[in-house]
């Protein structure tokens, strides 16, 4: 295979060249039947491959032709069997690794700080999850991803569990022992699928953590779109064949997908491929080192700090990605979610994410010198502005136990709900999701049962000043619980 040929984008280029005259969708036909502003600002080019799947096109439903030999190319970059291209996100293909591997009733053996997709297929499936907790990261009020030795402990307790969900690297670029977590879930035939949401770039360098391929995963949902250069929605499933069928995976992906495939997206992540596979390297090693530069400069700043390889600790912390600035303000006596809004104010700065203690930002290939040149001026003004303030309280990251799940999340999904006093709802199931952010992690998930610690943790958290998320009613007086039955009503 040539990893210097993109099958896909040339392809609708070739189309576009013949000049061929569509009466089909989309109706715009190449942007003549569209707002005249709007297709001048999108532009020619983009319009004139705004196609659907018409035959000399494929199908991204059936592929068998341009969109297999882009998907087979990708799969070659990713050290993967199998590549499916995804244009409903990195969601869509984390739907697709639960619904391929559970039934209704079936466990799955997941990290209690999961995206939404994971509990959306979970209730989709109709699976079981059987929680683990991630380690929580007290410095900086964040949560990391799981031990090796509370997966072998999950697996032994649950050997009939048909999948391990694990997200690695973390959003802020922690890994786990992600190796050996396979080779314990592997012994008992439990396939592990990985949200790689934010590691797409990871396989490309040595410096940077293994890759759910390289570390021998089953299926990793990636997202080429976050940090490997193709557009906003396109992403990738990577499956290496053996406990998960290739059929299977083709099939979900194609119940959950559109059947108007974006050709726009879909181009963009043939494209990104080639640029990772030819230039991955080295696009990765300009980046690095823009990063640690950065991570020393911000360091030199009072009030600062932006922490390295002295945050790996344990085996939920193994490895990480420099390329992620984890940036701690605390010392600076201000929250990140202020810093965030005062670096857009003075410096027109958008940050990835901000928290109670820090501000997450990335460095990519996108960016130069000049950028990292503006974050640090604006941090070392800030620092300077700030003078000797106090540092923010420090305040412990708790989890409360993980309740006791009485109904599968799709049974309480789809059952009859009442809204109850959060005060009075001991004992009831919850129908709603409640957390705290950051670190991200529920307090409880549709069809646990509500227990006093929890609304007391919930007191505590509301009282502290740290953001509860979740429940219809955002005051947090009441909750939907599951609807009781009653002989006489
Ligand atoms: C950990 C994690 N998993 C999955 C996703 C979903 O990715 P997408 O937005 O491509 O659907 C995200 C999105 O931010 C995420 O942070």
């Amino acid at each position: 295979m040539n990893q210097h040929e993109t099958p896909l984008f040339t392809g609708l280029q070739k189309h576009r060249d013949q000049n061929p005259v569509p009466f089909h969708i989309p109706g715009h036909k190449s942007g003549k039947g569209m707002d005249e502003e709007f297709r001048s600002f999108i532009g020619e080019n983009a319009l004139s491959i705004d196609l659907i799947n018409i035959e000399p096109l494929d199908d991204l439903h059936h592929p068998q032709g341009m969109i297999k030999q882009a998907q087979d190319l990708a799969a070659e970059a990713f050290g993967a069997d199998y590549t499916f291209f995804s244009v409903q996100g990195t969601s869509g293909a984390i739907m697709t690794m639960i619904m391929s591997v559970c039934h209704p009733g079936d466990k799955i053996i997941v990290p209690r700080n999961i995206h939404k997709s994971v509990t959306t297929a979970i209730i989709f499936s109709g699976a079981k999850p059987v929680f683990i907790h991630p380690e929580l990261d007290d410095r900086f009020g964040i949560s990391h991803g799981i031990t090796s030795e509370a997966v072998k402990k999950a697996c032994e307790a649950h050997p009939d569990a048909k999948g391990l969900l694990v997200i690695n690297p973390t959003y802020f670029g922690i890994s786990c022992d992600l190796k050996e977590i396979v080779r314990i879930s592997h012994r008992f035939d439990i396939p592990v699928l990985v949200d790689e949401a934010h590691g797409v770039h990871i396989h490309f360098h040595k410096r940077l953590p293994l890759s759910a391929m390289q570390a021998g995963a089953d299926m990793a949902a990636t997202s080429v779109h976050k940090l490997g250069g193709s557009l906003t929605q396109s992403s990738v499933l990577n499956l290496r064949e053996g406990l998960v069928s290739h059929e299977r995976v083709q099939s979900i992906l194609s119940m959950l997908h559109t059947t108007s495939t974006s050709y726009i997206l879909l181009a963009s992540l043939d494209a990104a491929r080639r640029h990772l596979a030819i230039h991955g390297r080295e696009l990765m090693e300009n980046t690095l080192s823009l990063a640690d530069e950065a991570r020393h400069r911000l360091n030199q700043i009072s009030g600062i700090y932006c922490p390295g390889i002295e945050m790996l600790t344990s085996t939920a912390t193994i490895d990480f990605d420099p390329t992620k600035l984890i940036i701690s303000v605390k010392k600076l006596g201000l929250s990140g979610y202020d810093v965030e809004v005062w670096l857009r104010d003075n410096y027109k700065i958008e940050v990835e994410l901000s928290d109670l203690y820090n501000i997450l930002c990335l460095i990519t290939p996108g960016d130069s010198q000049e950028q990292i040149d503006l974050l640090v001026k604006a941090l070392e003004e800030l620092s300077e502005e700030r003078g000797d303030t106090e540092e923010l309280e420090n305040i412990p990251v708790k989890v409360p136990e993980i309740p006791v799940l009485s109904l599968s999340p799709r049974e309480a999904f789809y059952s009859t709900t009442e809204t109850v006093f959060l005060k009075e709802a001991v004992g009831r199931i919850s129908a709603e999701f409640v957390m705290v952010y950051p670190p991200g992690i529920p307090i409880f998930i549709p069809g646990e049962i509500i227990t006093q610690e929890n609304i007391h943790y919930i007191e505590e958290n509301v009282e502290a000043g740290l953001p509860v998320q979740g429940p219809e009613d955002d005051t947090l007086e009441t909750i939907q619980v599951i609807r009781e039955q009653r002989a006489f009503q």
